[in-house]
């Protein structure tokens, strides 16, 4: 079930992307789709590196509760893992994990996926849930995926980076 609605989320990205304006639009398609389609992802957002200060992290689009982490220094955050770590972090239980920054008292879980565009880290689709251990091995791999179809419509929108 869940998996059927992973894919039928990647396929809509996917068509959309084809034909999205600019990446800002396709990634306020994305985040208003996964929100709506996996209810217990409860925060979902995008976080890009600035191109003039690529140490840092801006917020992009996003559904769920105001962040105070609009920008996010990459030695900071689960956030900042993901990016210097350059791969997937998932934490089960945000309140064990001292590199976390609290958005909502809600949350309980957390997964980081970055995005590559020409080899390289740009971004990352960040979620939160109110529920412990929300993410597992199949979550990553759909958001995996997500990634790259952002990661494919910056290399193929922007020539300069
Ligand atoms: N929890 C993140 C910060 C971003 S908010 O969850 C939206 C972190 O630890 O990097």
């Amino acid at each position: 079930m869940q998996l059927s609605n992973f894919e039928a989320i990647l396929s809509q990205v996917r068509d959309f992307s084809a034909t999205a304006e600019n990446i800002e639009s396709l990634q306020q398609f994305t985040v208003k789709l996964i929100a709506e389609k996996l209810p217990h992802y409860n925060w979902v957002g995008f976080y890009m590196l600035d191109p003039v200060d690529p140490q840092t992290l801006v917020l992009g689009p996003f559904r769920g509760a105001a962040t105070p982490h609009v920008r996010i220094p990459v030695t900071q955050g689960i956030c900042g893992a993901a990016v210097a770590q350059e791969q997937t972090v998932v934490v089960d239980d945000v309140a064990s994990d001292p590199r976390y920054l609290a958005c909502s008292l809600e949350t309980r879980s957390e997964i980081v996926v970055p995005i590559r565009a020409g080899g390289k880290v740009v971004g990352e689709i960040d979620i939160d849930s109110h529920a412990r251990a929300a993410f597992q091995r199949e979550d990553g791999r759909f958001l995996e995926e997500c990634a790259a179809l952002i990661g494919a419509y910056i290399e193929r929108t922007e020539t300069k980076r």
